[in-house]
Order: structure tokens, then sequence, then C-alpha cells
């Protein structure tokens, strides 16, 4: 079935083939018609971050970036559910085309920037949305936002989302916002979870919940860069991290149509480089807080690797695209 309406898709332009699904997702949600994307599968539950997951496949960021289609998703069977990246204020993103498939590799080029609704937006999403499973919200800057003011945005992202998060991701990987990812080194990634810090304990006073955060980097990191990263998120006291976003790489794509499209590349040519940042990443965290696995993953096989590479959950995107929802069912199989 999904593979009818994806060839069916697939004869469209990408971003045009991606606004008519997640269209199609946020209008049968709470209809008869969320029967042909439903499934119920075995629970394969995990407690983490004080939170229980009825099975570790979550959806990653960027596919539902304003929060339109929770319910969908949750239909789907995902163990959880990430929305965002959502920035202060709305902004549309960069120019199309923005949005390229490489289908002989399974893979995605974007170069959205961060195009969404604004974070209010978002909110009332979410208030409107059934689902009581754990929902991740992933918060960014806005591109026109100067990078020594980025903690300003971040902060102001947390504010409104606080009381309607599972979780919040600290975007500071995407290559798609000029500069963003400069916050993931030295004194600047130091002093914005230094900050982020301060407010989800003020946060948490107020609220009376204690929301973890947890940030999500960039696969394009050398065995330095990641080392320093795992000593700031642990110095700061950041409950995890998600690893990785998209590649800048173009290695394993080369020569085929779409390949240097700028932008973050994504699914098959980033599993083994998001495998091993995970084994890296393990070993410099020695097990001070969990990692949820992303990149790539795009069959039990590799699922299972991600898990035993020492991710405590893993998410997908990009598989999810090219063989629909029966592969979270695949892989809890699998595992
Ligand atoms: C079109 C597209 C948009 C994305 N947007 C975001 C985003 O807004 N925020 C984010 O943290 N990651 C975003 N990502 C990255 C994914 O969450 C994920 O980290 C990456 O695609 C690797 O996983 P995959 O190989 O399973 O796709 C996006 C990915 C794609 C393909």
């Amino acid at each position: 079935m999904y593979a009818f309406f994806r060839d069916l898709l697939f004869s469209l332009d990408a971003e045009r083939s991606h606004d008519l699904s997640m269209g199609f997702l946020k209008h049968s949600q709470h209809t008869l018609f969320k029967g042909i994307y439903s499934q119920k599968l075995p629970p394969k539950p995990v407690q983490l971050l004080g939170m229980n997951f009825p099975n570790p496949v979550g959806l990653a960021a960027g596919l539902d970036k304003n929060g339109e289609c929770i319910d969908a998703f949750a239909a789907m069977g995902f163990g959880f559910i990430e929305i965002g990246t959502v920035t202060p204020r709305p902004q549309p993103g960069n120019d199309k085309p923005r949005l390229f498939r490489l289908p002989q590799s399974q893979a995605i080029i974007n170069r959205m920037g961060f195009n969404n609704k604004g974070v209010d937006y978002l909110v009332e999403q979410v208030k409107q949305a059934e689902y009581q499973g754990v929902l991740g919200i992933n918060i960014g800057k806005n591109k026109t936002t100067p990078e020594e003011n980025a903690l300003d945005d971040y902060v102001a992202c947390l504010h409104k989302v606080y009381a309607h998060a599972s979780y919040i991701t600290i975007n500071i990987s995407s290559p798609n916002t000029p500069g963003l990812r400069n916050l993931q080194y030295g004194e600047a990634l130091d002093s914005l979870l230094r900050g982020l810090k301060l407010q989800q304990q003020q946060l948490a006073q107020r609220h009376g919940k204690y929301v973890p955060i947890l940030v999500k980097i960039a696969p394009d990191l050398s065995d330095e860069e990641l080392e320093d990263i795992a000593r700031s998120l642990m110095q700061s006291g950041m409950d995890g991290v998600i690893a990785t976003n998209t590649t800048l790489s173009r290695e394993k794509v080369q020569g085929q149509e779409h390949a240097e499209e700028s932008g973050g590349l994504s699914g098959e040519p980033l599993t083994d480089q998001s495998q091993a940042i995970v084994i890296k990443l393990k070993s410099a965290l020695q097990g001070s807080m969990p990692i949820i696995g992303v990149g790539g993953i795009h069959s039990a096989e590799t699922a299972k690797a991600r898990l035993e590479a020492g991710s405590d959950l893993i998410q997908i995107y990009s598989s999810l695209i090219y063989q629909g929802p029966k592969l979270i069912a695949k892989i809890l199989k699998g595992l």
C-alpha cells in the first residue's frame, strides 16, 4: 500500500509531495482515514529520563516542524515523537527548491532552513493534540538573530514550550542556518549550555516539573571536537544528547543526481558516520547521560547496531519516507 502511494508521490517534486503527505496526515488524523497508517505494535518498553517509552523507535525532528500531525505519527506506533525545529518567530526558510531525493541511496538532501510557523503556533498544536505519550520539542534560533544573541532565542522557545514538552532538544547542528554549528564549540557552547541550565532550574521550580534538555549534534565532528562537546555536556549538566543531524559530506553519493546540492544529507549514506559518532560519544560520556541515535537507520539490523553501539533510543526520518510506517513494525520485530 505504501509503495503505491510512494511511487505516486515520488513522481512529484520532493517538497510538493512532502506538503501533500503532511496535509493528508493533518486532515485524516482525527477521522476514520487514519486507519490507512495506524498500526498496533508489540510493546518493547524502555525507561529513560524518568519517562516510559512504549518502544525505542522515535520520529526524528524536522518532519513535523509545526506539530500539526502529532496524532497521526502516534497512530503509526512511534515510541516517541519529536516536533520542530521551531524558532521564536515564524520564518519562511530558504528559497525553493530546497529538498531533494537521491533514490539510488535512499537518501535526502535538504536545506530547508527552519521554515516554521513560530513557537506560539506550535504550542497551540500541541495543546490540541490527543497524544499523551513522550513528546520532544526541538528548538532553534531565527536566521535573523545574530549568532551572539542565540541564547535569547533558545531561552524564548524554552520558556514557551517548557510546560508542554516531555523533553526539549537544543538544535545546534543544522547546517542550514548560517553560523548555527559554531555553537557546538568552545566558549560559545559552554555559555549557551550554562544559560540554558540556569533557565531550566528556574522553570522546573516555577512549573513544579523537571523537563530534560538534550543537545542535538552534527556527524561532521573530529574526535577532538566530539570529546570537547562531551566534556561540555557533562560539565553543564545536560540530560542527554541526540546524535546525529544531517551531514555535509558527499563522499557516499558522488556522481548521483542532486549530490552537489548544498544542505544536509540524510538516509543510508549517513548510517556508518552516525554509528561511529555514537560509539565515540558513548566512550567519551562514560555512561553519564543517555544517547538518542539517529542517522541512516533503515532496517532492524541498523537499528539493533545503533542500540548496541550505545544508544538508549533511536529515531528515524529518511527511511520512513522511503519505506513507510511498516518500517517501525519491522524494526521492533527484529530487536
Ligand atoms: C527534510 C529534513 C528536514 C529536517 N529538519 C530538521 C530540523 O528541523 N531539526 C532537526 O533537528 N533535524 C532535522 N532534520 C534531521 C533529522 O532529524 C535527522 O537527524 C537526520 O535526517 C538523520 O536521520 P535520517 O537519516 O533517519 O533521516 C531534518 C532532516 C530532513 C531530511
